[in-house]
């Protein structure tokens, strides 16, 4: 593999610039921190006999000594708990007093944006995914209605230029069904042809996750088709036949990148047998220390998957056009291209378009942008 970072065509700076803020005299009296009491625990992290930490879990557990263990009160009643709150609040509002202006101004600008003072974090369930099919497209899919917007130059639609609103995932009644104190559903992602949704859904808490396959017409998610202890990422192929994921090692890290082919099992209905089995590795990094994901670039026509740490990284593009067409044609897959294997740098690909990818790197003295051919 040749060394395409040393063969970098061009590199560009991003630099921001700021403006200057005054930061006004804090006072000289420094408010000291609440120091709440230390009170060793034993924690145990994995499988606990008698609770329900999810599939995939460690076993034997490991266990580690934390003596701030006790803050933690899920019940959030504990008369010792609040009382260290109200200590970390009268810290924070001390500490920051001398700010207590500027706080204010950038408050004020920012509700100016957001048009809205106050938002409610969403936990266990609340999400409503709907859709409105677009009745004025031309035969090219590009739209025959609609208006450009100045803002941003997008295309919108007035109401009676759309379709009937669909639901094609109602989390609350997931939620409701799974009948558990947690549930949350995220990475909500629709097939190229929007036949499907598949998602990853946690009714454990353990951000180990399912991934269901649903067939939006019918509302039928197939237990044979359903990844069990899926975590990290996933994505589409190129079109409803391929799909990636990842999946988690022992120790809960994700490990694995798969390939799922659903042809033609997606459309025979629930007497089919277990997609699961039929996958296929694509790669794994058994490196404890690095954090496999994937995903799709911003062109569609790739999928990087590779693994990083905070410092240094390996990626992987597949053309997933050419991967689908394997599928139909009954050709080998194309092999992944290796862009850079681990080393001293931190990097991330991303392809636009062409035979170009663009990399974000940390191998010159500063953070940089680089574009280099690599899919030659
Ligand atoms: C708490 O645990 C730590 C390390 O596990 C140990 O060094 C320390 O002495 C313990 N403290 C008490 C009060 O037992
Ligand atoms: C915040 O700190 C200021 C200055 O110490 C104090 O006057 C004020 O009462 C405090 N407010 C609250 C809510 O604690
Ligand atoms: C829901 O869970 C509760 C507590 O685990 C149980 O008592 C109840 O029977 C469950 N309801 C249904 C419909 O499964
Ligand atoms: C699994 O793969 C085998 C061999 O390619 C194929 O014959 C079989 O139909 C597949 N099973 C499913 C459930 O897709």
């Amino acid at each position: 593999m040749r060394r395409h970072l040393a063969a970098a065509a061009a590199a560009t700076l991003l630099v921001t610039t700021a403006t200057s803020v005054a930061f006004p005299a804090v006072s000289a009296a420094k408010p000291t921190p609440p120091s709440p009491a230390r009170i060793n625990t034993t924690v145990f992290f994995g499988r606990v006999a008698g609770e329900d930490r999810g599939g995939g879990v460690m076993d034997p557990p490991r266990t580690a000594v934390d003596d701030l263990h006790w803050l933690r009160y899920d019940a959030r009643s504990d008369a010792a708990v609040l009382a260290h709150l109200a200590d970390e609040n009268e810290y924070a509002n001390a500490s920051t007093w001398g700010l207590r202006g500027l706080r204010d101004t950038v408050y004020d600008e920012m509700i100016t944006r957001i048009k809205e003072a106050d938002r409610t974090a969403a936990l266990q369930s609340g999400d409503l995914y709907c859709r409105k099919r677009i009745v004025g497209l031309a035969a090219d899919r590009s739209p025959a209605v609609g208006s450009l917007s100045p803002d941003d130059g997008r295309v919108r639609w007035a109401d009676e230029e759309l379709g009937d609103e669909e639901t094609y995932l109602d989390i609350n009644a997931l939620a409701a069904a799974a009948n558990s104190s947690f549930y949350a559903a995220t990475y909500v992602t629709v097939s190229p042809d929007h036949a499907y949704v598949a998602y990853a859904a946690d009714a454990v808490g353990a951000e180990s996750y399912e991934l269901p396959f649903r067939r939006i017409a019918t509302g039928v998610e197939l237990a044979s088709d359903t990844v069990a202890a899926m975590r990290g990422s996933f994505a589409w192929g190129a079109d409803t036949t391929t799909f990636y994921y990842t999946t988690q090692s022992a120790t809960n890290r994700p490990e694995n990148v798969w390939r799922r082919t659903f042809v033609p099992r997606l459309e025979e209905g629930p007497a089919a047998g277990s997609d699961v089995a039929n996958d296929t590795l694509l790669w794994e990094d058994p490196d404890e220390g690095f954090w496999v994901s994937l995903s799709r670039s911003r062109s569609d026509r790739m999928l990087m998957f590779g693994s990083t740490t905070s410092d240094t990284a390996e990626w992987y593009v597949l053309d997933v056009v050419a991967d689908a067409a394997t599928v139909k044609g009954g050709v080998p897959p194309p092999t992944p291209t290796l862009v850079e294997a681990r080393g001293a740098s931190l990097y991330f690909v991303e392809h636009l378009d062409g035979d170009t990818l663009v990399i974000k790197t940390n191998a010159v003295d500063v953070f940089c942008i680089i574009v280099i051919s690599a899919l030659s």
